[in-house]
């Protein structure tokens, strides 16, 4: 089995350690922060019984399964066997062109050096490796262990081997791996955030209220969450980042971020994360109640 070292242990990081340690991959997951490890180790121990309560997993698979992960605080010392490296760091293009400067010092030559962004050109990250036909996007969706996409995304100069073996990968962790072409946003963030904007839109020009927009989603289209909702799961910070790329890469003014989105993020109403967004979020409860600000 491959050796793979994830890079982040925030929601995306820990949620792609959990999967390839499931599929019996020996993971290193790397953080700057201790504390940030230990507090992935441990969702990644609730997220396992979860599905040992569900019958999908035993307490033996649980075991193994965190038996394959070790943690390291230093990208030099956890690449240095790496097959693959997936990159799951902060949203920030600064931060992601240094760290794969750094995995282009100490990742071994064959290693595949894979990002996670949700919207940052892999050609651009790719440029500044000695390696860009090695550089790929494997963009996974939250929850991962649950969502079977994996966007796989070739920067311009991405090889075909290595896309194949990148595809190859992600089938065997369950998933259905599609590929895309590196444009602004993708395919997915192309499609979904335009989609969340106009219904920040609606509800910003008075079109209906929180629960009736997400509810029209629900019901009429069959999504499992409304639009509102899934900007807040999704954090309002980063629908606005990916709205940013979108709205510069291609230069169209229809995907102009609305300005309610753009105070909510001022205001640092950002959804789960920050406690409010479009709905509360009180921890550890399921409850959808429409944040006072919107209500009726
Ligand atoms: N780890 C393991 N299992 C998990 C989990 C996790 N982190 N989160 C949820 N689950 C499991 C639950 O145990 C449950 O399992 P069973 O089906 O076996 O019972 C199942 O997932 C459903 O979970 P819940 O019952 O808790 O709740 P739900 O039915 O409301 O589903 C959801 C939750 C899967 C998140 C669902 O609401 C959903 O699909 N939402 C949309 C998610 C989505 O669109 N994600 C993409 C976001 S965009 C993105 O990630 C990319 C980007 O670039 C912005």
């Amino acid at each position: 089995m491959l050796h793979v070292a994830v890079i982040g242990s925030g929601t995306m990081g820990n949620g792609i350690a959990h999967v390839f340690a499931q599929h019996g991959f020996s993971v290193t997951l790397i953080d700057i922060s201790q504390p940030a490890l230990d507090k992935a180790l441990s969702t990644i121990g609730k997220n396992l019984d979860r599905q040992v309560t569900k019958g999908g997993l035993s307490e033996d698979d649980k075991t193994a399964t965190l038996g394959r992960i070790t943690t390291r605080t230093s990208i030099a010392e956890g690449v240095t066997n790496a097959q693959l490296v997936v990159e799951a760091a902060t949203e920030n293009v600064d931060l992601k062109l240094q760290i794969f400067r750094d995995l282009d010092l100490y990742a071994p030559q064959g290693a595949i050096l894979a990002s996670n962004t949700s919207s940052i050109s892999i050609t651009r990250i790719a440029a500044v490796t000695r390696r860009a036909e090695q550089v790929i996007g494997m963009h996974f969706m939250n929850p991962v262990p649950v969502m079977k996409l994996v966007e796989v995304i070739r920067g311009y100069a991405t090889s075909d081997a290595v896309t194949e073996q990148v595809m190859d990968i992600a089938r065997q962790l369950g998933k259905t791996p599609t590929e895309v072409n590196d444009y602004p946003g993708f395919v997915a963030n192309r499609i979904l955030m335009p989609m969340i904007n106009e219904a920040i839109y609606s509800l910003f020009e008075g079109v209906a209220g929180v629960e009736e927009i997400d509810t029209v989603m629900k019901l009429g289209m069959a999504h499992p969450m409304g639009p509102l909702q899934l900007a807040d799961f999704i954090g309002l910070d980063v629908c606005l980042a990916i709205l940013r790329v979108l709205h510069d890469g291609l230069g169209n003014p229809k995907y102009a971020p609305c300005p309610l989105l753009v105070n909510m993020v001022m205001a640092g109403r950002l959804g789960v994360k920050s406690g409010e967004g479009f709905y509360t979020h009180a921890p550890g409860s399921k409850d959808l109640v429409v944040a006072s600000r919107f209500q009726k």
